[in-house]
C-alpha cells in the first residue's frame, strides 16, 4: 500500500478571470519509507501541493489518498474527520515553526502526544526521549524566545514526529536554518523515513539540500515537470 496517492489533482484559487492554477494535474505515488523532495521556484506551486494533500487546503480537482483511504475525491470527502486524520496520520513541518509562546520545549511536544489520547506520564518520557535524541536534553524547560532558530525547528520537528506518523509533510524547513542546522535536519528526516517508515515529502527552493532524497519532483507552474530518482 501506497503512504500518499494523488491522481490528477489540482487546485484553483479564485473563479472566473481571476482563478489561478496553482497545482494542475499532479499523478504521483510514494512509498512507505520514501524521502521525497519537491523543488520549484517561488509561486510554482509546491505549498499548495503540500497543504492540499496535508487536509489543509481543499482540493478543486482529482484524489487524494492518504495511507490507504482516500480523503479527496473532487474536493474533500463529505463526513471526514479531517482534523483526527491530520492528528493520527500526518506531521507537519513548517518554515515558521509554530510553537506555542507560553509553553516549554517539553510541554510543545507532550502536547502533540496528550492530544492523541497519550496519559501526561507516558507523553511526558516519549517528548523527552525525542529531544534527546534531536540533541535538547538540555534545552527541555526552555520557551520557544529562549531557544536559537534551529533548537526551535528541531522542537517542531520533534514535535512533528511525535506521534510517529504515516506521512510526514515539510514545508522548506530548513530555509531559516544555517547550512549545518539544515544538514542536521535533512539527516534526522532520512534516519526517521528509514526507521519509522515514514513517507517524508519535503519542499525546498535550495537546490543543495537535494542529496539524499530517493525522489525528486520538480514544480513549474503548477506542473511537475520532471522526476529523478529511482522508478
Ligand atoms: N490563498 C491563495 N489565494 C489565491 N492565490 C493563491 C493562494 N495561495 C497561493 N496562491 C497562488 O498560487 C500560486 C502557487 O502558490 P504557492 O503554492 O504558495 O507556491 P510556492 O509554495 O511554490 O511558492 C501562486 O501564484 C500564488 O500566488
Ligand atoms: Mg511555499
Amino acid at each position: 500500500m501506497y503512504a500518499i496517492e494523488v491522481e490528477n489533482l489540482t487546485k484553483i484559487y479564485g473563479k472566473g478571470v481571476t482563478a489561478v492554477t496553482a497545482i494542475a494535474d499532479a499523478t504521483f505515488q510514494i512509498e512507505p519509507g520514501e524521502l521525497v523532495a519537491i523543488l520549484g521556484p517561488s509561486g510554482s506551486g509546491k505549498t499548495t501541493l503540500l497543504t492540499a494533500i496535508g487536509l489543509i487546503n481543499e482540493p478543486t480537482h482529482g484524489k487524494v489518498v492518504i495511507d490507504g483511504a482516500v480523503v479527496a475525491d473532487g474536493g474533500w470527502l463529505p463526513g471526514l474527520d479531517l482534523k483526527r486524520i491530520r492528528r493520527e496520520k500526518l506531521g507537519f513541518i513548517f518554515q515558521a515553526h509554530n510553537l506555542i509562546p507560553f509553553l516549554t520545549a517539553l510541554e510543545n511536544v507532550m502536547i502533540a502526544l496528550e492530544i492523541n489520547h497519550l496519559t501526561r506520564t507516558e507523553a511526558k518520557k516519549r517528548a523527552t526521549e525525542l529531544l534527546t535524541a534531536l540533541k535538547l536534553e538540555h534545552r527541555l524547560d526552555n520557551f520557544p524566545a529562549a531557544l536559537s532558530g534551529g533548537e526551535a525547528q528541531r522542537v517542531a520537528i520533534a514535535r512533528a514526529l511525535a506521534n510517529r506518523p504515516k506521512v510526514i509533510l515539510a514545508d522548506e524547513p530548513t530555509a531559516a536554518l544555517d547550512t549545518e542546522n539544515g544538514k542536521n535536519v535533512m539527516v534526522l528526516l532520512k534516519e526517521l523515513a528509514v526507521e519509522n517508515h515514514s513517507a517524508i515529502l519535503v519542499v525546498t527552493h535550495d537546490h543543495r539540500m537535494v542529496e539524499g532524497f530517493d525522489r525528486i519532483f520538480e514544480v513549474r507552474d503548477g506542473v511537475i515537470v520532471r522526476e529523478t530518482g529511482k522508478n
